[in-house]
């Protein structure tokens, strides 16, 4: 059976970001787990509009732009998901927000895990991002990553890695254990009400 598929999240686009550097670290811890694929989705590569300059999320409108149907169809294909957000003025970065509202059905009944980063591990930022996901059906992970001062002053004034951090190697570790529990339960639990909805007759 394939393996379920976890897209780790970019959430800036702006030139000079670091959003990079943490989806780096976690592909790379990630990458060793056998019951998953993971593959990074940089919101760089939808470069969507503000939601409701052309279609609706709600339809699939002949109006929307290509990137908008690509963004859908990937989150539609992905069976969880690892939110990589900064904080913008205590919140998730607009970019991020914005792509989130242009899908729905897309993510409901899925999980999602966050990493954040910022001068309080972007811990504002990741509490709001779990609301969001609740609102859009998702079930937001306990278990997070807080990339803080220590580390960000490291790896960009210092020459460090995130790998050198053993207390983020740990949560990313924890965090991803909690993604995996969820991702194969509400996997099993999707499979299972889309059983049940086959017309009578369609079974084997
Ligand atoms: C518009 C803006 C707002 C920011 N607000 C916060 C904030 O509320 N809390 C925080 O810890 N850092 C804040 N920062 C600093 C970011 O944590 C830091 O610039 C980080 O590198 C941004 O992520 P990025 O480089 O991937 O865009 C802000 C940065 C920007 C550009």
């Amino acid at each position: 059976m394939e393996k379920p598929g976890i897209g780790i999240i970019i959430s800036t686009t702006r030139e000079g970001r670091f959003g990079d550097v943490p989806a780096r670290w976690i592909l790379d811890i990630a990458s060793g787990r056998e019951d998953l694929d993971f593959e990074v989705v940089d919101l760089r590569d939808y470069p969507l509009p503000l939601l409701g300059e052309t279609g609706s999320s709600e339809q699939n409108d002949a109006s929307e732009s290509g990137a908008e149907q690509r963004w859908k169809q990937k989150m539609a294909g992905l069976d969880g998901y690892l939110f990589i957000t900064a904080e913008y003025n205590h919140s998730v970065p607009g970019a991020l927000k914005n792509a989130l509202d242009h899908a729905y059905p897309e993510f409901n009944k899925k999980p999602a895990a966050f990493a954040g980063y910022g001068g309080v591990g972007g811990a504002r930022a990741v509490e709001q991002l779990r609301l969001i996901c609740i609102e859009l059906q998702m079930a937001p992970t306990r278990t997070a990553v807080h990339i803080g001062m220590e580390p960000l002053i490291g790896v960009k004034k210092e020459g460090s890695d995130l790998s050198d951090f053993d207390f983020l190697n740990e949560s990313a570790e924890a965090t991803l254990d909690e993604l995996t529990w969820w991702t194969h339960t509400l996997k099993a639990g999707r499979a299972e009400e889309a059983k049940a909805a086959e017309p009578a007759g369609a079974m084997g």
